[in-house]
């Protein structure tokens, strides 16, 4: 399999790079930009992406590169910053701009070169940077250009070594991806043969010459867990797979009994743990998000160490993804922890369990896939994201059972509200919160002093930056009267407008 390698200098694109090379069919990889020349030549890459990054070159500390890098013979393509580093490097000039140049410009092509091959000489494309090349190293030629910068895209005559100032892996450079494919397949030469077919012929006979004991699943009702659990009951066999689903409390209205039937739908055994009083008697009092993160993990961990003693297993399968990798090594150094999400890090010794992560190197909407062609249901596999806390962290303040239910009974109207308007497709995660105050309202002819419920429902990609969803008003108006009058202990319905960032999509 041919393989692209993006290097990451901590641009917010990086992922996005690697996606659209993988929806070119080609399988790509992201490495931090300070790894090892060594370890750059093992990886054998057929080609090498420089992404971009928000520092200056000539900043102290900035990151760079081993120049040797640029002798390999592996065609490589510097973005933004990828294109300013390469230039310092070679004995170009990058000067510092006043003023941040973002947002769209008009890229006029200038060269007839392969990495424009059926671009228009005039087009769209999306700029985020600071500092321009001003001086292009020898050895160099000028591509294109824009009415602010001269240098838009350079190459080097004799080897395939390209730099553009653009970004072209973000949708509104119009021909961002014709031009990535340009460099995939016209330069480098490299042949699609990523897909999840053939993903899942691999990885089904890696499972099958690694794992060679029993496997205990978790699956927490979601679409990776389940779809992780369904690829190693084929790749292994129904006898040596165990999927286990804990009940911890925190779950939506009727999730057991939807899991549970769709288990059964597709012929498959689950083992069913109804340990929601542990849960919630470990969470009593407790009202910090993180620490509930904590207990909510802790928990899991003692309930799968119980049962995976019941299964004599050796190992544990979690359907890790590949964001959740990359934003564990990416090229950021140690960044502040936002939330803790999964557990990337490994397992606690006292499990005593190897941990099984096939989808280590997949994106979510490459798991829906897998799932599709594995014969999970579409209604299944479309289901919007639930955190792994669960409603822990959409109860604000006192986590009870009473509040809980509160919560659900709210959460079920307004999805299925979504069905029944056609809108649950439209909208990439959508729930409601229970907040920690309580309004004064009036009902007949009584004053009313009851709960508060905000409703939140984004768009987004990939959940690392999303916008609020503009309702009708209409639907707002049927969904909160609903919720008013049917849902005991609820006077007041808000919903919330805030994007990611600043805030962030759950609110714990
Ligand atoms: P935030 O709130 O960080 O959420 O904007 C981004 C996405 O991640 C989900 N999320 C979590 N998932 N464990 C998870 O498995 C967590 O602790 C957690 N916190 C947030 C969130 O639902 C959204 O899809």
């Amino acid at each position: 399999m041919q393989k692209v390698l993006i290097l990451d200098f901590g641009s917010q694109y990086t992922q996005l790079i690697a996606r659209r090379v993988r929806e070119l069919g080609v399988y790509s990889e992201i490495l931090p930009c300070n790894v090892d020349i060594k370890k750059i030549q093992d990886y054998s890459a057929s080609a090498i992406i420089l992404s971009g990054g928000p520092s200056s070159v000539f900043e102290e500390g900035a990151p760079t590169l081993d120049k040797k890098i640029f002798e390999l013979g592996v065609p490589i393509l510097g973005i933004c910053y990828g294109l300013q580093l390469t230039s310092h490097l070679l004995g170009g000039k990058v000067v510092s701009s006043q003023h941040r140049e973002y947002g769209r410009a008009v890229l006029k092509v200038l060269v007839n070169d392969t990495l424009f091959d059926g671009v228009p000489k005039q087009t769209n494309v999306w700029m985020s940077h600071g500092d321009r090349v001003e001086k292009i190293p020898e050895g160099f030629v000028k591509l294109a250009e824009t009415s602010s910068i001269p240098f838009g895209a350079i190459k080097h005559t004799d080897s395939n070594i390209y730099g553009v100032q653009f970004h072209p892996e973000v949708h509104h450079s119009d021909f961002g991806k014709k031009i990535l494919g340009n460099f995939i397949f016209n330069v480098s030469g490299i042949k699609a043969d990523w897909d999840m077919a053939n993903f899942i012929k691999m990885e089904t006979q890696r499972l099958k010459d690694t794992v060679k004991g029993g496997v205990i699943c978790g699956v927490s009702g979601g679409v990776d867990s389940t779809v992780c659990a369904v690829l190693l009951k084929n790749a292994l066999g129904d006898d040596k797979v165990f999927p286990v689903f804990v009940n911890n409390g925190l779950l939506r209205k009727n999730e057991a009994e939807y899991v549970k039937s769709l288990f059964d739908s597709m012929g498959y055994k689950l083992y069913y743990y109804d340990e929601s009083e542990l849960f919630l008697k470990n969470l009593k009092g407790v009202d910090d998000p993180e620490k509930k993160r904590k207990i909510i993990g802790h928990t899991f961990i003692d309930v799968f160490y119980k049962a995976s003693k019941s299964f004599s297993a050796e190992y544990l399968a979690q359907g890790t993804l590949y964001p959740d990798v990359i934003e564990s090594v990416s090229f950021k150094g140690p960044s502040a922890t936002i939330k803790t999400h999964h557990n990337v890090g490994g397992l606690p010794d006292k499990l005593n369990l190897k941990l099984v992560e096939p989808f280590r190197e997949l994106f979510k909407d490459e798991v829906r896939e897998v799932g599709r062609q594995l014969g999970v249901p579409e209604e299944f596999i479309m289901r919007h994201p639930f955190p792994g806390p669960g409603l822990a962290v959409r109860v604000l303040g006192d986590l009870t059972k009473e509040r809980l239910d509160v919560l659900r009974d709210v959460d079920d109207i307004f999805i299925s509200m979504l069905f029944k308007h056609d809108l649950y497709s439209k909208i990439w995660q959508a729930f409601s919160v229970l907040l920690p105050v309580k309004s004064v309202g009036v009902m007949g002819d009584n004053r009313t002093y009851e709960n508060v419920v905000a409703l939140r429902a984004v768009t987004s990609v990939d959940g690392m930056t999303a916008d609020w969803y503009h309702f009708p008003h209409n639907f707002l108006a049927e969904v909160s009267n609903r919720i008013i009058n049917e849902v005991k202990g609820v006077n007041r319905v808000c919903y919330d407008i805030s994007s990611k960032p600043p805030a962030t999509i759950e609110w714990e």
